[in-house]
């Protein structure tokens, strides 16, 4: 697959999670047994206090950080989510920069944005607003924002280089980067590479780390950093309907699944544009 048809599988793929009427759905679906987004999201970082302040239907469990916690977000600043989803770290950001800063979240799924415009009228944020592109394109001016955050989305391009120079481009001088993402430690085998489940599941389409931080650093940025990384959990997996569909195709256990996605790991990377 390449450029339009993967955001075409990607778009449909996360049309059809937001349509979902449940908490319980993609890649989370699994692990909550009854609330399973709210499971895996305080396993890859966020605080219980913190999903119960956001409107219910904002986390789908399709992080895997929380890069809110680690942008060291202040009071007035204006704050980009690529690939924000049902806008479970815009409302997190939002209470952070306060009324006088102001968060804009982009996705290209209309389904997810009009799940994340629902959650901003529920929870009654008049510092959020929700604009449909794509982060290869982003729909803002030049030099606008202070801070970009991501969850898990830059994975899901397939021209990464082109969405850190537009990140670069969007953010003032000295603006700050925060983006939870996987990365590998190795190559993928081939199958997996190929698999349209495992790509909508995050892990096909994701560059091996030491690129990923080229990238960055082509891009124009400094003090380009892991801070945080640690392999998802795998406990997860075996009921994780990627995972499930990966397993039929290839015809393997799901142990031997977890062995070869021991390559795998989320990794929350820092970065600044230069002053
Ligand atoms: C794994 S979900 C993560 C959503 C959100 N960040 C969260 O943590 O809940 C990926 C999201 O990125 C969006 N996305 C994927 N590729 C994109 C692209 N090229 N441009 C804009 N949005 C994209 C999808 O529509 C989806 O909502």
């Amino acid at each position: 697959m390449e450029g339009e048809d993967i955001k075409r599988v990607v778009r449909e793929g996360y049309g059809a999670i937001a349509r979902k009427d449940s908490l319980c759905c993609g890649p989370a679906e699994p692990c909550c047994g009854g609330n399973l987004a709210e499971g895996i999201s305080e396993k890859i970082g966020y605080s219980r206090e913190e999903l119960q302040k956001v409107p219910r239907g904002a986390n789908l469990g399709l992080g895997c950080g929380n890069p809110v916690a680690l942008a060291s977000l202040r009071e007035g600043e204006t704050v980009l989510d690529l690939g924000c989803g049902p806008g479970l770290d815009c409302f997190l950001a939002a209470e952070r920069v306060g009324r006088q800063g102001k968060v804009i979240g982009v996705d290209m799924t209309p389904e997810m944005l009009d799940r994340a415009r629902d959650n901003a009228r529920e929870g009654g944020y008049g510092n959020v607003e929700f604009r449909l592109g794509e982060i290869e394109n982003l729909p803002l001016a030049d030099a606008s924002v202070d801070v970009i955050i991501s969850n898990c989305v830059i994975n899901l391009s397939s021209d990464k280089p082109r969405v850190f120079r537009e990140a670069f481009r969007v953010l003032k001088p000295g603006g700050r980067l925060l983006v939870s993402d996987i990365v590998l430690e190795e190559e993928l085998p081939r199958v997996v590479r190929e698999s349209t489940s495992a790509y909508l599941g995050c892990i096909a389409g994701a560059a091996l780390r030491r690129d990923y931080v080229r990238m960055i650093e082509e891009a124009g940025f400094v003090e380009v950093e892991v801070v945080q990384e640690g392999h998802f959990p795998l406990d997860c997996m075996s009921n994780d309907p990627s995972a499930q569909a990966l397993v039929a195709t290839l015809n393997l256990p799901v142990e031997r699944l977890e062995e070869m996605l021991q390559a795998v790991t989320s990794a929350a990377v820092r970065a600044v544009k230069p002053a």
